[in-house]
């Protein structure tokens, strides 16, 4: 009884290896090894982005969008990579591979939530990395990524998945217990497998792998706190991942920030939430979407 108990729970939770997840687009993840190295020339970036013409038409849709804003839009890749600079790169092709990743299933509205979560945390992300003179573009790239785990449990099990976050009401973190249970790994932990199976810079790992991870008192101020307090204001600002999140009042979330970001980031809640609607309207407008 208890062996077929426990080869019951096996064939409903296959190992990490035994499951076939599709592949992220290879340009993106070849962009964002390439944006890592230094030597890297701008036309090779333009023609790696270029060999997929798909794709290359996405970067230049969300590279003319308002998310970037460009005072003269771009009609080449090469144009919009001049125009951006590097620096914005890896960030504009993680927000193109993540919609082409999501595909059709951003079409459900469970899905489609968790993508304005993760696009409302890069946004948020890069402004606290600018005035806090962080890395903006790993910020954007962190925060559009750090919910990815959440595509793979939504992969492997649709209805599941959508079910639990029609269902579940409670903080960020108390969802957590509840996808164990149900696949037996939680967002964070899948995301953590997906950015070794993927090869993407270990440095997202433990950013993917701990945002809900809360910061130690003594702990300094880096990417990941960055990124842990970038995800819950994208909930208070209304992009909370699942309908029933609880979400943490703006006041508190600010009191968290160091003093210079506290200082110089938007200091009510309703200004941010106008900007990031306004920004993730823009890209939502076009494209695919
Ligand atoms: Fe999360
Ligand atoms: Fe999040």
């Amino acid at each position: 009884m208890v062996q077929n108990e426990g080869r019951r729970k096996e064939a409903i939770t296959p190992s990490w290896a035994h499951l076939r997840l599709p592949p992220f687009p290879q340009v993106a993840l070849r962009v964002l090894q390439l944006t890592h190295n230094e030597n890297v020339q701008l036309h090779e970036l333009s023609d790696l982005i270029s060999s997929d013409p798909a794709f290359a038409s996405e970067v230049l849709t969300i590279a003319n969008s308002l998310l970037y804003a460009p005072r003269f839009p771009a009609s080449s890749v090469m144009q919009a990579i001049a125009v951006l600079g590097a620096n914005n790169l890896q960030g504009l092709c993680m927000t193109v591979g993540v919609r082409a990743y999501m595909g059709k299933a951003l079409s459900q509205p469970a899905m489609r939530a968790i993508w304005r979560h993760n696009l409302a945390c890069a946004l948020i992300a890069d402004q606290l990395a600018s005035v806090g003179f962080m890395d903006r573009d790993v910020a954007f790239t962190s925060g559009v990524m750090h919910d990815i785990g959440r595509l793979a449990l939504a992969v492997i099990r649709p209805k599941e998945y959508s079910l639990l976050l029609g269902v579940h009401s409670g903080s960020a973190v108390s969802i957590l217990n509840a996808e164990r249970q149900l696949f037996g790994w939680d967002h964070c932990e899948a995301g953590r497998q997906l950015i070794t199976d993927w090869k993407m810079p270990p440095a997202f790992e433990p950013i993917v792998a701990e945002h809900h991870a809360p910061r130690q008192k003594d702990d300094p101020w880096n990417m990941a706190h960055l990124i842990n307090v970038s995800c819950r204001m994208a909930d208070t600002v209304g992009c909370t991942a699942f309908s029933g999140c609880d979400v943490t009042p703006y006041p508190d979330l600010m009191d968290e920030l160091p003093e210079r970001e506290r200082r110089l980031f938007h200091a009510t809640v309703e200004t941010l939430s106008i900007e990031i609607a306004r920004k993730i309207d823009s890209v939502e407008s076009v494209g695919v979407l």
